[in-house]
C-alpha cells in the first residue's frame, strides 16, 4: 500500500513529530510506502511530492514548521481541483491521504471524502479552535510563547509605568489570550467572542495604575469593540475567505494613551506564536495523533478525524469536526473576569 501525507493552512509547532510518526509506523509496522505532497492541496492538485522515507524524518521530531511546506490552496477553487487530485493519486499509485490541518484543509479533507477519495484527517492549529477534539497540536506551543512573552512585558511596563496591550492570534477563538492571558496573570482579556467596551477597559487599567501596577491587556486579533468592528490588515481574502486581521493592539494601545493619559504601548506577537520547537504536550499529541491516523488508514476507515477525548485518542467524523468553530464559552470567559482590573 502507499499512501500520501500533506500539511496544510497556516503551520504550527508539532507538524513534523506527525509526519515522523505517520512515515515511522506506516513504513515499520504496516510495510507500506509514504509519499509526501509538498504545499497542502497544491501538491495533490500538480503532483508536488517529496521522499518521506525513515531516513527523512530522522531528526525532526523537535523541529518547528512542516518539512513538507504548506499553503492555504482551496483544491475546490482550482479548475478541474478534484480532478485533478484524482489523477495524481492514481498516476503515483496513492491509495489513500493523511491531511493534518485545520478548518479548511479539513473541511477540503471532507468534500474530497464524499468525492469517493479515501481521506483521514489530523487536527492542528495553534488557535485550538477545531470542534470535535479537546485540544489541537500547536495550541500548547502559542501559549507557552505568549506567557513567556506576557512574563517578560511585565518587568519593562513596570520600570516605566506603561500600559502593554499584547496582540496575540484568534480571529474567531479567544482560547490563546484566555490562556495566555490567565498564565501571565493580564489585568484585562479580550476575545472575539465577546465584545469589549472601551470605557470599561479603560475603567480597569486606571483602576490597575492606582494600585501602583502596571496594566497588562492581552487582546485576540479579532476582538471588537462595542459599536465597532473587526480591525483588518488588509481587506484582501485568501481561497478560503478569511481576510487578514491585524491591529487592533495598536488601536487599543492609543486609545488607552488617550484617556488616561499614561504611556501606552503595543506588541503584537505574530508568527512568532507559530514558530519554533514545540513544547514536550503537543510533540507527545501530534505523535499520538501521527500513529492512530495511521491505525485508521489501515482500517480502511476514511471521512474521519483523529481526536483527543480527555487523555484518549478517539476517531469522529470529518463532518463533525467541521460542522462549527470551537469558540470559547462565555462562562469559561467569564472565569477569569475575576482578575480583570
Ligand atoms: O490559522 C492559524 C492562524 O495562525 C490564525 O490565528 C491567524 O489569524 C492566521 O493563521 C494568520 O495567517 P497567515 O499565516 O496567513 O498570516
Amino acid at each position: 500500500m502507499r499512501i500520501g501525507v500533506l500539511t496544510g493552512g497556516g503551520d504550527c509547532p508539532g507538524l513534523n513529530a506527525v509526519i515522523r510518526a505517520v512515515v515511522r509506523k506506516g513504513i515499520e509496522v504496516h510495510g507500506w510506502e509514504v509519499v509526501g505532497f509538498r504545499n497542502g492541496w497544491q501538491g495533490p492538485i500538480e503532483g508536488l511530492t517529496r521522499p518521506v522515507g525513515l531516513g527523512d524524518v530522522e531528526d525532526i521530531l523537535t523541529r518547528g514548521g512542516t518539512i513538507l511546506g504548506s499553503s492555504r490552496t482551496n483544491p475546490y477553487k482550482v479548475e478541474g481541483g478534484v480532478d485533478k487530485i484524482r489523477a495524481v493519486l492514481a498516476d503515483k499509485g496513492v491509495d489513500a491521504l493523511i491531511a493534518i490541518g485545520g478548518e479548511d484543509t479539513l473541511g477540503v479533507a471532507k468534500r474530497l471524502t464524499d468525492d469517493g477519495i479515501g481521506v483521514v484527517g489530523v487536527p492542528k492549529t495553534i488557535d485550538n479552535d477545531l470542534g470535535a477534539t479537546d485540544y489541537t497540536f500547536g495550541f500548547d506551543t502559542a501559549v507557552h510563547i505568549a506567557t513567556e512573552a506576557i512574563d517578560r512585558l511585565r518587568t519593562t511596563a513596570e520600570s516605566h509605568h506603561r500600559a502593554l496591550v499584547v496582540e496575540v492570534m484568534g480571529r474567531h477563538a479567544g482560547w490563546i489570550a484566555l490562556h495566555s492571558g490567565l498564565a501571565g496573570g493580564a489585568n484585562v482579556i479580550l476575545v472575539p467572542e465577546r465584545k469589549f467596551s472601551v470605557d470599561k477597559v479603560v475603567e480597569w487599567v486606571k483602576s490597575r495604575f492606582e494600585k501602583q501596577y502596571a496594566p497588562i491587556i492581552v487582546v485576540a486579533e479579532g476582538a471588537i469593540p462595542e459599536g465597532g468592528g473587526e480591525v483588518l490588515h488588509s481587506g484582501e481574502k485568501d481561497a478560503f475567505g478569511h481576510v487578514r486581521l491585524g491591529g487592533i493592539g495598536t488601536w487599543l494601545a492609543e486609545e488607552i494613551a488617550q484617556r488616561t493619559g499614561k504611556e501606552s504601548r503595543a506588541v503584537v506577537l505574530g508568527h512568532v506564536q507559530r514558530g519554533g520547537i514545540p513544547t514536550a504536550y503537543d510533540r507527545v499529541l501530534a505523535t499520538r495523533f501521527g500513529l492512530h491516523a495511521v491505525d485508521a488508514v489501515a482500517e480502511g476507515d476514511f471521512g474521519v478525524m483523529v481526536a483527543l477525548r480527555g487523555t484518549d485518542i478517539v476517531r469522529v467524523k470529518l463532518s463533525e469536526a467541521t460542522a462549527e468553530l470551537k469558540t470559547v464559552p462565555l462562562e469559561r470567559y467569564a472565569e477569569a473576569e475575576v482578575f480583570f482590573g
